[in-house]
């Protein structure tokens, strides 16, 4: 465990004015091909292995899948594919990537692509089902509104927060009404980049970029990005947040927070729990078509930071 870091006024605001920067590229159009050209071409395997991990350490069938960020639909598209059941629910801010992430799941049995951030979810008290009180709390959309009853009927029990958290706002508020959500048992599960510690590790994730455009796209997703301590100190917060608001509605509730760097899925290889999801027979499928941790894959696996988060009851 690290200690709380301490940050200035002025540190704080830097962070907000990187994370807008860093957004600008899923926002702005023009920007925005740049990060589409980027993204397809070199985290198609992330978003695969992501699907396995979860659905793994999930350990059940998931009733209902939130995606925030969930930029063109990719991630939802795969859980459609493996768990044709489940309700999908997608959250992105960027116009362009909602409508790719409509059609694109068109098809599936139960979607709904909502054009908001995660600062626009508000996460309703218990609705009552039936003659109890649903356990779970359940996430409505201000504003804009469309049908937020169809996502305020139920309980999540994946949340999927890819490449994506260190844009928000208020990175860990955001985490806080993610949690919220989560039905007890239910998993979320976040994969951000990690912080470089060296001028030679920005150099050794820059070299992914085939252009200055790219290269300007990934230094301001790296500038923004935090550190495997940050971010474990910030979920811890956001827990205690989640746990409090909780309550406060008559729920108990408890997390577990897991965050760690390379591996599998952040684990230790050798650990129980990298073996346990090595044992898996879909994880093992993904990574053997990802060219069995070819170098620019371990590279890469290596600048990105996991975190899970249990909701244990
Ligand atoms: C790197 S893309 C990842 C997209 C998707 N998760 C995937 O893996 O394909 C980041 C996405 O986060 C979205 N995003 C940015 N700010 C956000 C916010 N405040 N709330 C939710 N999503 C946000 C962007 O619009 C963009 O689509």
């Amino acid at each position: 465990m690290g200690s709380s870091p301490s940050f200035t006024v002025e540190q704080l605001d830097a962070r907000v004015q990187a994370a807008s920067r860093a957004r600008s590229w899923f926002v702005d159009p023009d920007r925005r091909r740049v990060s589409s050209e980027h993204d397809d071409r070199e985290t198609v395997g992330s978003r695969e292995l992501v699907v396995a991990l979860c659905l793994q350490r999930l350990g059940r069938e998931p009733r209902r899948i939130l995606d925030v960020g969930c930029g063109a639909g990719e991630l939802l598209e795969s859980f459609a594919r493996c768990v044709p059941d489940a309700d999908l629910i997608g959250v992105d801010p960027a116009g362009e990537a909602v409508l790719a992430a409509r059609e694109r799941l068109a098809s599936a049995r139960a979607a709904l692509v909502l054009h908001a951030g995660v600062e626009d979810l508000v996460v309703e008290p218990a609705v009552a089902i039936g003659s109890g009180l649903a356990v779970g709390a359940a996430v409505a959309r201000r504003g804009i509104a469309s049908d937020p009853e169809t996502v305020v009927a139920g309980q999540v029990d994946l949340v999927v927060i890819h490449l994506c958290l260190a844009l928000w706002q208020d990175p860990f508020g955001g985490l806080v009404t993610a949690l919220e959500t989560l039905a007890p048992g239910g998993l979320l599960y976040a994969v951000d980049l990690v912080r470089p510690e060296s001028v030679a590790a920005v150099n050794d994730y820059l070299w992914l970029a085939t252009h200055d455009d790219e290269r300007e796209y990934l230094a301001d997703q790296l500038i923004a990005s935090f550190t495997v301590d940050e971010l474990r100190v910030g979920a811890a917060g956001a827990v205690a947040e989640a746990i409090e608001a909780l309550a406060g509605r008559g729920v108990v509730a408890g997390f577990e927070v897991e965050a760690g760097r390379g591996g599998l899925g952040g684990f230790a290889m050798g650990s129980i729990d990298a073996r346990r999801l090595w044992a898996d027979g879909d994880v093992r499928t993904v990574i053997q078509s990802l060219g069995e941790f070819s170098d620019a894959e371990r590279r890469k696996a290596d600048q990105v930071v996991h975190l899970w988060i249990r909701r244990v009851r």
